[in-house]
């Protein structure tokens, strides 16, 4: 099993902002601490995703994920982990009103979680608010491209930039990101040539999630690849079938349980010796 290389202390941002051009960063969600606890080895961020909404929640999108699910769950991704870095997503209607609103929410992310970051979706129009973020102490992990927060208004979840029209748009948006002082940004859902002159161009470490391979990173929601999700999208790679796994010991529990079979005589307490 490959695993990060073992770090005395926690993953800061400084410290993924300082890895662009470097080795490649590994991030996935997790929501839930037992999770959290099996990939602190093997990545080097968390993001606590607001895409819970729709993995744990089964809404149809993000919209409806609320600040204080986005804190329940941080907290419990965060107390979890010692060593990856700890993003937790900014919901939909916390933040995009003003960078004084967004600061108000994302401190109070970052003291009721103890995660290390915030993470907020939008380019060009977010940077102000990026700006005032990062100047007082609040890392910020942008993301571009497809924004599914932004579901309503682009009519569903597209890719972006398959044509090269709208390449200009995006590329000012990772650049307005960068420059306003997000440590990395999260590229998604975009024409993979265009996600690469991104990479090449942009500062900081850009993070794909059906991108490209010339990424600073990858991320991927880990149900998506765990095989739990029936549909998953085309970008994201299966390296279990757990949901065939989860089925067959529930069909098994169910048919012991059923035949009498368990509990079995090891599962069951005894009288106290000498009584
Ligand atoms: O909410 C989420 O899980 C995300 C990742 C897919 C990047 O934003």
């Amino acid at each position: 099993m490959n695993s990060r290389p073992a770090s005395a202390r926690r993953i800061t941002a400084p410290d993924i902002r300082a890895r662009k051009g470097r080795d490649p960063i590994v991030a996935l969600t997790s929501y839930h601490a037992h999770t959290a606890r099996l990939a602190d080895a093997h990545v080097d961020m968390l993001l606590v995703g607001d895409s819970l909404g729709m993995v744990l929640y089964g809404h149809g999108s993000t919209i409806p994920v609320t600040l204080e699910q986005m804190i329940t769950h941080g907290r419990v991704v965060a107390s979890a982990v010692a060593h990856a870095l700890v993003v937790v997503d900014m919901p939909f209607g916390a933040y995009e009103e003003s960078p004084q609103q967004a600061f108000r929410n994302a401190a109070r992310v970052l003291k009721e979680t103890g995660a290390g970051a915030v993470k907020l979706e939008g380019g060009v129009r977010m940077a102000e608010t990026i700006r005032f973020l990062v100047e007082r102490g609040v890392p910020v992990m942008a993301h571009v491209g497809l924004t599914p927060q932004s579901v309503n208004v682009l009519g569903g979840f597209f890719v972006q930039g398959r044509e090269e029209a709208q390449w200009a748009a995006i590329e000012e948006d990772a650049r307005a990101v960068a420059e306003a002082g997000a440590f990395c940004v999260v590229l998604e859902a975009l024409a993979e040539p265009l996600a690469q002159k991104i990479t090449e161009a942009c500062p900081i470490p850009t993070i794909g999630i059906g991108a490209s391979a010339a990424c600073d990173g990858q991320i991927l929601v880990m149900e998506d690849m765990l095989g739990l999700n029936p549909r998953p999208p085309k970008f994201v790679k299966a390296y279990a079938d757990l949901a065939s796994e989860i089925e067959r010991a529930i069909a098994d529990y169910a048919e012991d349980v059923r035949g009498r079979a368990f509990p079995g005589p090891e599962h069951v307490y005894g009288l106290k010796k000498g009584k």
